[in-house]
């Protein structure tokens, strides 16, 4: 399986991955994963929100456990954020059937989309659209930066996005969710351990900072004449850093659009993504507070791109025992477990090694032990759910 995603969407140059929602390379991907579906004689299911689920009995009858994660990417990602959680999935369903365990509910793999929110800016939209999270009228007003409507990209890639909203049935089917993803951090290397057991998610949003400039020629304005957006986007970069070591947070302008974006002209707008997060929801909302003053400061605008509050996952300590003490972490990274246990559905998350702690990068890693280790957490975890 590894090796057939391998090269879908693979930058030769950076060997990092641009798999974006509802593209070219994410159809490959998708259809990759119908296939692993249909080799397994398991039953695909489209969600309303494009949402992938293949399922190992009927859960129309008794609501499934689910395993899963997501195969999109930020621009330039590396190989195992999502991926790994899909893989693994597939293998602990092979694991848990060559070895005849018999569930007592359905077993389903998901496959959920636009997890990154890379290309229309909400994180987990897929399952944001699952569960209501997001607004089916927000939906449709979603473009990407060639401003192409979200619903425009679904329909050129077959999943029509007409009926977009809350999946009351899609939702009915899982009685559990449980994610395994790559650690995006050092916490089990610096333990020694290859598995843990994900505790909580830290509260995190995206927020979009607009700020006007003034066009005009860079070889005869004077300085003091000048409107320029990219100085206010240089003063809004420099304020969320500072805010974020005030309030003892973090916070990213890790994507920047200026218009016209020419070598010898003043910009005359900017937009700065800013990514914020923190223990506490009121920490990051006080980053947000100085930030938005910043931008006011300069004449510009601040808007919330998309929020998740704090996620605790209540059944860590238990799951965590039936896989012999492993490790019980928290993270700042964001993911479709967290928004399915805001919206009620008991949900859980593994996490496997990263000897480095390095992601959303080329660099991003796990031993293939591994990530055989993680299989076999998987497989018992569902094994103790579904028996
Ligand atoms: C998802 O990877 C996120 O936390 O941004
Ligand atoms: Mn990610
Ligand atoms: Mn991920």
């Amino acid at each position: 399986m590894w090796a057939d995603l391998a090269p879908i969407g693979r930058d030769p140059r950076s060997g990092g991955y641009q798999r974006f929602a509802w593209t070219h390379e994410d159809a490959e991907l998708r259809e990759w994963f119908c296939g692993e579906a249909v080799a397994r004689g398991l039953t695909t299911v489209l969600d309303r929100a494009g949402n992938l689920w293949a399922w190992h009995g009927n859960p129309d009858e008794t609501p499934g456990v689910v395993m899963g994660s997501h195969l999109d990417s930020v621009p330039d990602g590396g190989a195992f954020d999502g991926p790994l959680g899909v893989v693994s999935a597939f293998a602990a369903l092979d694991a848990l059937l060559a070895k005849g365990f018999r569930p007592s509910r359905p077993l389903g793999v998901a496959c959920f989309a636009d997890e990154e929110g890379a290309r229309f800016g909400v994180a987990c939209a897929g399952s944001r659209l699952l569960t209501g999270l997001l607004a089916p009228e927000r939906a449709h007003t979603l473009t990407d930066a060639d401003g192409i409507h979200l619903a425009t990209a679904m329909t050129h890639s077959g999943v029509g996005p007409t009926r977009l909203g809350r999946d009351e049935e899609a939702l009915r089917r899982i009685g559990h969710f449980v994610e395994l993803h790559v650690e995006q951090g050092r916490g089990l290397d610096d333990l020694g351990a290859s598995v843990g057991v994900a505790s909580a998610i830290r509260p995190h949003g995206r927020w979009r900072i607009d700020l006007p400039g003034e066009a005009n020629h860079a070889g005869t304005t004077l300085l003091t004449d000048r409107r320029d957006a990219m100085i206010a986007a240089a003063e809004v970069v420099l304020a969320a850093r500072a805010a974020a070591e005030r309030h003892d947070a973090v916070a990213t302008c890790g994507k920047l659009q200026v218009v016209p974006n020419g070598v010898n002209a003043i910009p005359s707008h900017a937009t700065v993504w800013l990514d914020a997060r923190a223990a506490s929801a009121e920490q990051v909302h006080a980053v947000i507070t100085d930030v938005a003053a910043a931008a006011e400061r300069l004449g510009g605008t601040l808007l919330e791109q998309s929020w998740s509050d704090a996620t605790g996952f209540p059944d860590a300590g238990r799951l965590a025992d039936v896989l012999d003490g492993v490790p019980v972490l928290d993270t700042g990274a964001g993911h479709d477990a967290g928004i399915l246990a805001q919206a009620g559905v008991p949900s859980a998350m593994l996490f496997v090694r990263n000897p480095t702690g390095v992601s959303h990068s080329p660099a991003e890693h796990a031993e293939r032990d591994d990530c055989l280790a993680g299989v076999a957490a998987l497989a018992t975890v569902i094994e103790e759910l579904a028996r």
